[in-house]
């Protein structure tokens, strides 16, 4: 059991792949899937199907929506660093909680962490970590603020928030308009959340839907403006016609 969370904000839980998440008591909800496993999850509904779509870019840049403690950066570095060794990655990472980042300079990560440890001190301590292939920002703040600084700039995003039930200002149609905003036409976006709305608020911005599913994972998505052919794309209007009266999430009735 790792010692650092004091703040009564988080207890810490070994997750099904052997590698720490935390709770978090204020949201009442897991940072990661407790059963598919924290570095698992990030693995296999975030680094792998982004970077399926974009791997044969020389330089790649990415919005990880939030940074939490920082495993779908880790992970992007670690499949980077084994399989793409000279690409060069640029990763803007918004959180709102500053003294949760600060604290991860002594969370327990997994062992294949450890070689990444300069630069896990470097951004728990300032935000920020540069060298000659890496570029990592935090960001500090409000993530629908953030999105707003940014045009037609990244290749992935990793829509990693708290579910749409729990934070659902991350998750509505007009939150993902702003993200299309950011985004590449080429881009592709990843997230664990197979809830209609969400994908709902994703289509009515003119994303495609794709399955994300696994024999040893819980289903996925993958949101993209062009065809994908590896995946299973979701056919919406179907959907759309078997649940009568869905409606994605909207900010109006949300700020109301
Ligand atoms: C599910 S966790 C992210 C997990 C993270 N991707 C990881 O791999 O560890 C959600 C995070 O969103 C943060 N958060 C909640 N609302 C936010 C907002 N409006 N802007 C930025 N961060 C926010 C929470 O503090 C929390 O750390």
């Amino acid at each position: 059991m790792s010692k650092i969370f004091n703040d009564n904000l988080h207890t810490i839980t070994l997750s099904e792949d052997g590698s720490y998440t935390a709770y978090s008591k204020e949201y009442e909800e897991h940072y990661h899937s407790t059963k598919d496993g924290a570095l698992k999850e990030s693995l296999v509904k975030h680094v792998l199907p982004a970077f399926s779509v974009v791997s044969q870019l020389s330089e790649i840049c990415i919005l990880d929506i939030c940074y939490g403690l920082g495993f779908n950066t880790l992970v992007t570095l670690l499949y980077v660093k084994e399989n793409f060794p000279n690409k060069k990655i640029k990763i803007y990472s918004p959180e709102l909680d500053s003294s949760l980042v600060k604290s991860l300079k002594n969370f327990t990560y997994p062992q294949e962490f450890e070689c990444f440890r300069e630069i896990i001190i470097a951004l728990s301590a300032e935000g920020i970590y540069e060298d000659e292939h890496t570029y990592i920002e935090l960001f500090i703040g409000d993530a629908r603020e953030y999105i707003k600084k940014f045009e037609n700039k990244f290749d992935i995003v990793y829509q990693d928030a708290f579910s749409p039930s729990t934070n659902p200002i991350l998750w509505t149609k007009e939150y993902f308009s702003d993200i299309k905003k950011c985004m590449k036409e080429e881009g592709v976006l990843t997230t664990y959340s197979i809830a209609l709305k969400t994908r709902l608020a994703l289509y009515e911005n003119g994303f495609k839907i794709y399955l994300n599913s696994g024999e040893d994972f819980r289903d996925a998505t993958i949101a993209s403006f062009f065809e994908l052919a590896r995946y299973e794309e979701v056919n919406m209007p179907h959907k759309i016609s078997c649940n009568k009266g869905v409606l994605s999430l909207r900010d109006a009735t949300l700020l109301n």
